[in-house]
């Protein structure tokens, strides 16, 4: 029985670009499905897909039990969708945006009215409701439509990079607020480029990269794959760099990754808070200065470069504008590669 959201075999293609090939999902009901990826590794495709939005090349697509390319119209009615570009109205208030989901959906006028309080409340935009949500900033934008997405709450929810552009305190909020969905029974595919984000939200991870799903397993699991915890070093004077690599190789427990520019050396290790304390008596014995030092969790970058032995590919679209063009170069070389 496939779960609440069901891929089977995705492909969509833009001109040369293969912004999905061949991905695979299936998140059970009531669980979170945290689809974790760099910059254009077709996340926003896949939540377009399954919401109905774009239609695949090929593959097969089931949300909440119905056949979403067949019954497309059915399935619009059992989702809620938060894109990851704010899609609200910039001449209705923060209060009318919401109240007017609420009428989409056929809730009562009081009802709506009532709903929209509550959620202008939660997403902290009391303050602002009563303006139009062109003066509202980028971060307001994101909560605004956050709030519009759980206006009713439907059984599947999709949420790309929900809190992309969120000061720590709101991604906090947020977070409680998905967390209470969840424990409501609501199945979530959430995007997002943090490894931490999902560590904290998703049952169960898929990292994808390149259109394809190339790692999934809980957080723990694909953490243990990344060889935990770091140790990161920024040593002084770039001659200090070998002596320091030295030192990390003794205590570490997979291959140290030098940054020479930065100074910078990094490596996994097991042992926390001891361990670290360790390293920094064997720098300061062997009179190596250090500018910063510290003990840090595996990032998305440290998921990619155990899986994929590269760092994730940094394009020009950092701030996710959909910018194709860098990335559409990447994946040229891409294929190159393989066909050599
Ligand atoms: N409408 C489109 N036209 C051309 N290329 C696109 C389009 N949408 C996405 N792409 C390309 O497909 C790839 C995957 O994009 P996307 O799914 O937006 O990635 P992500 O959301 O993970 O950043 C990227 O190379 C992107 O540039
Ligand atoms: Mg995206």
């Amino acid at each position: 029985m496939p779960g609440a959201i069901y891929a089977e075999g995705l492909v969509k293609t833009f001109g040369d670009v293969r912004a999905l090939d061949g991905v695979d999902l299936d998140v059970p009901e009531g669980t979170v499905l945290g689809l974790l990826g760099p910059n254009g590794a077709g996340k926003t495709t896949t939540v377009r897909v399954l919401t109905t939005l774009l239609r695949p090349d090929s593959g097969k697509a089931v949300v909440a039990g119905i056949d979403v390319l067949k019954h497309p119209n059915e399935v619009r009615r059992a989702i809620g969708l938060s894109g990851q570009f704010a899609a609200v109205d910039e001449y209705l208030t923060g209060r009318e945006n919401l109240q007017m989901v609420g009428q989409l959906y056929q809730m009562k006028a009081k009802a709506a009215k009532a709903r929209a309080e509550e959620l202008l409340e939660r997403f902290n935009l009391s303050d602002a409701a009563d303006r139009t949500a062109k003066t509202y900033s980028g971060g307001m934008r994101r909560r605004l439509d956050l709030a519009a997405a759980l206006v009713v709450s439907p059984p599947v929810m999709f949420m790309d990079e929900p809190t992309t552009g969120l000061d720590p305190r709101n991604r906090q909020q947020l977070w409680g607020i998905i967390q209470e969905l969840v424990a409501g029974g609501t199945t979530l595919l959430l995007t997002t480029q943090y490894l931490e984000e999902a560590d904290h939200l998703a049952h169960d991870i898929c990292v994808v990269d390149h259109g394809k799903v190339i790692a999934r397993g809980t957080s723990d699991q694909l953490k243990a794959r990344t060889g935990g915890e770091r140790v990161e070093v920024v040593v002084h004077e770039r001659d200090q760099i070998a002596g320091a690599s030295e030192v990390l190789a003794a205590f570490g427990k997979g291959e140290t990754t030098v940054e020479h520019h930065t100074r910078k050396l990094t490596v996994p290790v097991s042992g926390g808070a001891k361990l670290l304390a360790e390293v920094i008596r064997e720098l300061d014995g062997r009179g190596i200065e250090i500018d910063d030092i510290g003990l840090r969790r595996p990032t998305l970058d440290d998921v990619f470069i155990s899986l994929t032995g590269h760092a994730a590919e940094r394009t020009t679209d950092e701030n996710g504008d959909g910018e194709p063009v860098a990335d559409a170069k990447g994946r040229k070389a891409a294929r190159k590669e393989k066909a050599q």
